[in-house]
């Protein structure tokens, strides 16, 4: 059998999936990602499993597509090949939260891969970058899209075209990552948040992650009808009745989906 390239673990309610090409900067070829898409997939029918975290190395979540694998592609051979659609999609069916906690080099598509986690939680050795138009060509798994609604049209537009990589610090100024902690404090930071999530309510979790997702997706009318209706849904939980109960009886919920 051929060395596995991610490492998958549970840690109570969390799935943890760690990113392991070490010699290649986990530069994600297709067989990591077949595996990171089965992971995904097996976590998200596990009914064990509230939240899960991927995360990389100390020097690298992944430096980005593997160039070796693409370096001699005709155009139809992209156009034809699954490499985008087969296994990256996976990640964004999934409705249970995940969580990208990044250390070192983010970069082309590894910066894209952690931009489709719903949470970035980055080290402060972490680098982000879109550096494609250094190959000759762009971001071809959502970074030209999704990074401008992170971080705004000027940072996005700068990243893409001059190839330069932006640290943690700027990287949370700009609203790409929710927190920068040490380097070895990442993994507690980004389990513990995890944690915290697997420890809600799961129907309120996905649909809240549903509900956000609209408003990158759609107009901001059609997003607030979506969420309305969705937060009218969730008074037919059972987790609803009892959330709102134990608020009052000033006691901790005991939510039965979980
Ligand atoms: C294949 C890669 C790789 C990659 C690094 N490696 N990145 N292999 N694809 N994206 C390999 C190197 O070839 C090298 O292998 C080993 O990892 C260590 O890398 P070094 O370059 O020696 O390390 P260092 O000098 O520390 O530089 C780190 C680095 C650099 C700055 C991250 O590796 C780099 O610029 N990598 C490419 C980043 C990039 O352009 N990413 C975008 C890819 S295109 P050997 O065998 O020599 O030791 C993309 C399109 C997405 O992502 C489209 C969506 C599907």
């Amino acid at each position: 059998m051929s060395e596995s390239f991610v490492l998958v673990e549970t840690r109570g309610r969390v799935g943890l999936l760690t990113l392991n090409r070490p010699k290649a900067l986990n530069a994600l070829n297709d067989q990591l990602m077949d595996e990171l898409g089965a992971a995904l997939l097996a976590f998200e029918s596990n009914a064990d499993i509230g939240c899960v975290v991927i995360t990389g190395s100390e020097k690298a979540f992944a430096a980005g597509a593997d160039i070796g694998a693409m370096k001699d592609w005709s155009y139809m051979d992209v156009y034809n090949s699954e490499y985008i659609t087969r296994n990256w999609e996976t990640l964004k069916r999934i409705k249970k939260p995940v969580i990208a906690a990044v250390a070192g080099y983010a970069l082309g598509g590894g910066c894209e891969l952690a931009m489709m986690c719903d949470i970035i939680i980055a080290a402060d050795t972490a680098k982000f970058g879109q550096p494609e138009i250094k190959l000759g060509v762009i971001p071809g798994a959502g970074g030209t899209q999704r990074l401008p609604r992170a971080v705004g049209k000027a940072k996005a537009m700068d990243l893409a075209l001059t190839a330069r990589m932006m640290g943690a610090e700027e990287a949370e100024r700009a609203g790409l990552v929710s927190r920068v902690v040490a380097a070895d404090k990442l993994m507690e930071e980004a389990l513990d948040a995890a944690t915290v999530i697997a420890s809600m309510s799961l129907p309120s979790v996905m649909m809240a992650k549903e509900c956000v997702n609209r408003a990158f997706e759609g107009s901001l009318n059609e997003g607030l009808l979506f969420e309305r209706r969705v937060f009218h849904s969730l008074f037919a939980t059972e987790d609803q009745k009892e959330g709102m109960a134990a608020f009052t009886e000033k006691r901790k919920p005991d939510f039965k989906h979980r």
